[in-house]
């Protein structure tokens, strides 16, 4: 165990930067926010220090890490060759929730990208985490900042009840302003290939470049020995102690299924809880609900914190209420995991 350290930026900038800075330069981890999650980064360069990002987070050894950098000219020391793809990428959407998937520099240590001979690249759009990556003088590798198979941290309280003892610095910059991820672009060849969806959607990325690919892996499952284009794609993520389902259909269809299983919960004894868009509230008027708001924007910003508060609540069973066209690709896409891919189509039940 270690001393955990937590520094509120909008109390004490300059320290948050700076202690975070010297850490990160000395091989410590740090935990820092970004507009999507909270990062636990380490110097990129720094293969032990990179280790320990591993070790913090219980993550398998085969899933690589995304470098952060705070200036376009970084890039030079960790691609080995930028592609006129992940160029216009970089352009149209940085600094933003978007990674770009390049050819590795031997600079950067097979620990960071898992053995690939590829690199996940991102610039945030987070202030402060860009000027901590600034001082810092060097990439950082960062994977989000709680332990694997949990969901993602958008509070600096979410790192800090996964990492606690773990992390010498914790700096808080408040909520992250998006709540899922960044979207996940391989842009090694010509068409980019969305791996992991987020707030930068499909239809953006076809815009700015012409032309666009969803990998099969984002809605399907992928099995464990399965060779895969983003090994984060093969595990079981963002998943509650709570049993979680996927409804989809007719919203008509959806509301009678859900309430229906809640009632037989509630005879049996077991507390359940339905998540859905606010339009959707008035069909559970007799259940527990926890809302995702009005629209896609706000489902990702609510996401990971309502499926901890599944958790924190005490719930046995969660029902999602699938909105695929008003929630977006990145929401269905978290809670497909989170449900180990249990979904019913609502109205075709074969029970
Ligand atoms: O928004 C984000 O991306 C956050 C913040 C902290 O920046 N970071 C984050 O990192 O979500 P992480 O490690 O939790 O997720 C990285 C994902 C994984 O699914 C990993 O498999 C994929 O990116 N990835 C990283 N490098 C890759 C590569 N070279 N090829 C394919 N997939 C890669
Ligand atoms: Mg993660």
């Amino acid at each position: 165990m270690i001393k955990t350290k937590t520094i509120f930026a909008w109390k004490d900038k300059e320290s948050a930067v700076s202690e975070g800075a010297e850490q990160l330069r000395n091989g410590g981890l740090v935990v820092f926010p970004t507009e999507t999650v909270y990062g636990l980064g380490a110097n990129a360069f720094d293969a032990e220090a990179v280790k320990h990002i591993f070790e913090a987070k219980g993550r398998p050894q085969d899933n690589p890490l995304i470098v952060h950098i705070a200036a376009i000219e970084q890039i030079g020391d960790i691609a080995a060759e930028v592609s006129p793809v992940a160029r216009t990428l970089m352009e149209a959407f940085w600094p933003g929730p978007l990674s770009v998937i390049m050819k590795k520099s031997a600079r950067i240590p097979d620990e960071v990208s898992a053995g690939l001979e590829t690199v996940a690249v991102r610039m945030p759009g987070n202030d402060l985490a860009r000027e901590l990556i600034a001082r810092a003088g060097i990439p950082v590798a960062a994977p989000s900042a709680n332990t694997s198979g949990k969901p993602s941290p958008t509070l600096a309280r979410h790192a800090y009840e996964d990492l606690c003892g773990k992390v010498p610095l914790i700096i808080d910059g408040g909520p992250c302003r998006v709540g899922v991820e960044s979207t996940v672009v391989d842009a090694t060849g010509k068409v980019p290939v969305i791996l992991r969806p987020g707030d930068i959607t499909p239809g953006m990325i076809r815009e700015a470049v012409g032309g666009v690919r969803v990998h099969d892996g984002v809605m399907s499952e992928m099995k464990k020995d399965e060779v895969c284009a983003s090994p984060g794609m093969k595990y079981k993520h963002y998943a509650p102690q709570a049993g979680v389902t996927v409804f989809t259909g007719d919203k008509k269809e959806v509301a009678k299924c859900i309430n229906f299983r809640y009632h037989i919960d509630s005879m049996q004894g077991k507390k359940a809880v339905v998540l859905c868009l606010d339009e959707c509230a008035g069909l559970y008027a007799e259940c527990s609900i926890l809302p995702l708001g009005k629209n896609a924007g706000d489902a990702e910003a609510a996401l990971f914190r309502v499926l901890r508060e599944i958790d924190e609540q005490g719930f046995d069973a969660a029902y999602f209420h699938a909105q695929e066209e008003k929630m977006g690709l990145a929401v269905m896409n978290r809670m497909i995991r989170a449900a180990g891919h249990h979904i019913v189509a609502a109205g075709e039940e074969k029970e």
